[in-house]
């Protein structure tokens, strides 16, 4: 896959692109930097097979794991600040990064675009609805070319095939996953599968 580096033009970060990668420099080590920039090349890529805006994609790519190596102090008190749901302090980073980053996003990197910020709000647990860029950066996130869980391969076949059979996928994938960890499931994410899992053309048996 060649990479795409893209021109900012649309006025949705106050900076250009290379401040934005600097920042997530900043911001994550070595690993997780990587990931971040193998993702805006996978949204980037889903974008165009799904006619969405490239660089919004680009963004919210780029940003989606903004906040992942925060200590949990900062989240725990982004929930209490913005009175998110209290059942939110039950959880942890995993959902949290997202789930509330988008916040530590909106403040710190100047970023107001409510698909980008929304599509990072749901990177970690879905939602019933997603619009096309959510949707993209969820699958990005989860079939970059440094993944390789088994299933991979399929997963990305799917989702190249079809963006809403690979929601479908991954959120059957990760819901599975969780149970047969015997962990807890934050309520949200049985919404998710829902709405996106008995009626997706994948597993629909008739
Ligand atoms: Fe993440
Ligand atoms: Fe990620």
């Amino acid at each position: 896959m060649d990479k795409v580096i893209l021109d900012y033009h649309e006025n949705i970060v106050p900076y250009d692109r290379d401040e934005l990668v600097h920042k997530l420099s900043q911001a994550l080590k070595t690993k997780r930097f990587e990931h971040v920039q193998r993702v805006e090349q996978m949204a980037i890529k889903l974008a165009r097979l799904n006619g969405v805006d490239e660089e919004l994609a680009s963004i919210a790519g780029l940003v989606h794991d903004y906040a992942k190596q925060r200590p949990d102090e900062d989240f725990i008190n982004t929930i209490k600040q913005y009175q998110l749901d209290p059942d939110l302090l039950n959880y942890g980073n995993a959902i949290w990064h997202g789930y509330v980053g988008w916040i530590l996003i909106k403040n710190e990197l100047g970023i107001n675009n409510i698909d980008v910020l929304e599509a990072v709000k749901y990177h970690t647990i879905g939602a019933p609805y997603m619009s096309k860029l959510a949707q993209v950066i969820y699958m990005a996130d989860y079939i970059e070319t440094g993944r390789d869980f088994p299933g991979v391969e399929e997963a990305r076949q799917i989702t190249f095939d079809n963006l809403a059979n690979g929601v479908a996928y991954q959120t059957f994938n990760t819901l599975n996953y969780l149970i047969n960890k015997h962990a807890a499931v934050y309520p949200k994410t049985i919404d998710t599968f829902n709405a996106w899992v008995p009626n997706a053309a994948i597993y629909r048996k008739d």
